[in-house]
């Protein structure tokens, strides 16, 4: 039997159809109901939609393996083939894992607070007055880039500079796949600054990130300890920027539609500031900014009554876990007040996000700031534009009217 002879044949997902990304919630519900363990053909590639799948899943990192990659168009049979931990397993993954558990820590986070609300004032406080803005662009786009930078300890002075690398580095031309000129000369001026960065921390430690990281000892097998390599750190400084930035821009872009759609819900917000904490939680459920996670299947494995084969690609869809009515009550309705236990648009088990509270404080702050200079706005569902990718959905812009 086919792997998908066991599903409708009118069911079809994949996450490169930009009609079904814009709306990806129809289809999930099919999947949940009709296929748990869905294939699709064309793309060769297995996709669990259930929250208690994903989430068991997400725990059984022997079955399935991150050191393949865990973006479905990156993936590669062979094993290892990055030093990024998002694409490790344990050892190598456990040893990475705790040195940066050792420097990201609550203290180095709490810090940053400040230095948010002063961004988030920079960046609002010249459309007080205004008749709108696009919240994404000029906003929630820029915001996550230089709190990484400041999290990293980058001079305030040089922040909007690399800002502007970062950005230039992750565009692509309409109609392009790889990244064009401009964006590799970016590249280059990003690897040479945090050079520079790295070489000044050795000689002159500091009290940020950066200076731990560059004295961390990684603890090897044997007992033994190393120093980071160039190359390590520099793999660290673009996994917390790639991590960090696409992900909070778009989970602020969710937020300024569904509280633009929600105007009852905004008004408690502004009301009670208590209460947007478990706003961010239900925005993450609601609209998970970072909605697929492959796995490399390294076993045959069954589920769902079928044998998934050893070397097969799955996609985690934790986008469709969150709006599973089999572990959320009414599951489709947006409720900032709703009671949640756990979700798992963070992802689970051992690569559970490293940098959740950080990006849980920065939501947190843009929409407390938001919401005391503008109380009210509009948005639309027809104005917004989406962004491409397979790993990460949300809007690019989100135009405002106050
Ligand atoms: C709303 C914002 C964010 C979302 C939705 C998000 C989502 C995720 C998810 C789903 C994973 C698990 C990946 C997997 O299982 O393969 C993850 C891992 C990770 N995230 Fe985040 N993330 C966010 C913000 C951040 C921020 C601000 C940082 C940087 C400080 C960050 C750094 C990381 C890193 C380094 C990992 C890899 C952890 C590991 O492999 O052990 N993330 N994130």
């Amino acid at each position: 039997m086919k792997p998908n002879d066991m599903q409708p044949d009118d069911l079809y997902y994949d996450p490169y159809d930009y009609a079904i990304d814009a709306d990806p919630h129809p289809v999930w519900r099919r999947m949940r109901d009709e296929a748990p363990l869905y294939y699709n053909r064309e793309y060769d590639f297995y996709a669990l939609s259930r929250y208690r799948d994903v989430y068991d899943a997400s725990l059984d990192h022997q079955t399935f393996s991150s050191a393949h990659g865990t973006v479905l168009e990156l993936m590669s049979r062979k094993h290892d083939f990055s030093t990024m931990m998002i694409w490790l397993d344990p050892p190598d993954h456990t040893q990475l894992r705790k040195l940066v558990g050792r420097t990201l820590t609550v203290r180095r986070v709490a810090e940053l607070e400040p230095r948010i609300r002063s961004l988030c004032a920079e960046y609002l406080d010249p459309f007080v007055g205004s008749a709108g803005f696009d919240y994404v662009e000029e906003f929630a786009a820029r915001l996550p880039v230089m709190v990484i930078g400041s999290l990293l300890g980058v001079p305030v002075e040089d922040q909007e500079t690399v800002r502007g690398w970062t950005d230039q580095s992750l565009h692509v031309e309409p109609g392009e796949t790889q990244s064009n000129k401009g964006a590799l000369e970016a590249w280059g001026h990003l690897r040479g600054y945090f050079q520079e960065q790295i070489d000044q921390r050795r000689r002159d430690p500091r009290d940020d990130l950066m200076s731990d990281l560059v004295a961390s000892e990684l603890e090897l097998e044997d007992g033994s300890t190393r120093r980071l390599t160039d190359d390590e750190l520099h793999g660290f400084v673009n996994l917390l920027s790639s991590a960090g930035n696409e992900t909070v821009a778009r989970l602020l872009g969710w937020t300024a539609l569904l509280l633009s759609e929600h105007p009852e819900q905004r008004e408690q917000l502004a009301a009670d500031a208590a209460l947007i904490p478990g706003a961010v939680e239900e925005l993450l459920r609601y609209e998970a900014p970072s909605p697929i996670q492959a796995r490399y299947v390294t076993r045959d494995v069954e589920l769902h009554g079928q044998i998934v084969p050893e070397g097969s690609k799955i996609a985690l869809l934790n986008g469709s876990a969150g709006r599973d009515e089999r572990e959320f009550t009414d599951a489709d309705r947006f409720d900032i007040t709703r009671p949640i236990d756990s979700h798992v648009s963070f992802g689970y088990g051992l690569h559970f996000c490293i940098g959740a509270s950080l990006a849980r404080m920065e939501a947190r702050l843009a929409i407390e700031e938001t919401l005391a200079r503008f109380p009210r706005w509009e948005a639309s569902r027809e104005k917004i534009e989406m962004v491409h990718t397979s790993t990460v959905r949300g809007p690019s812009s989100v135009p405002i009217l106050l």
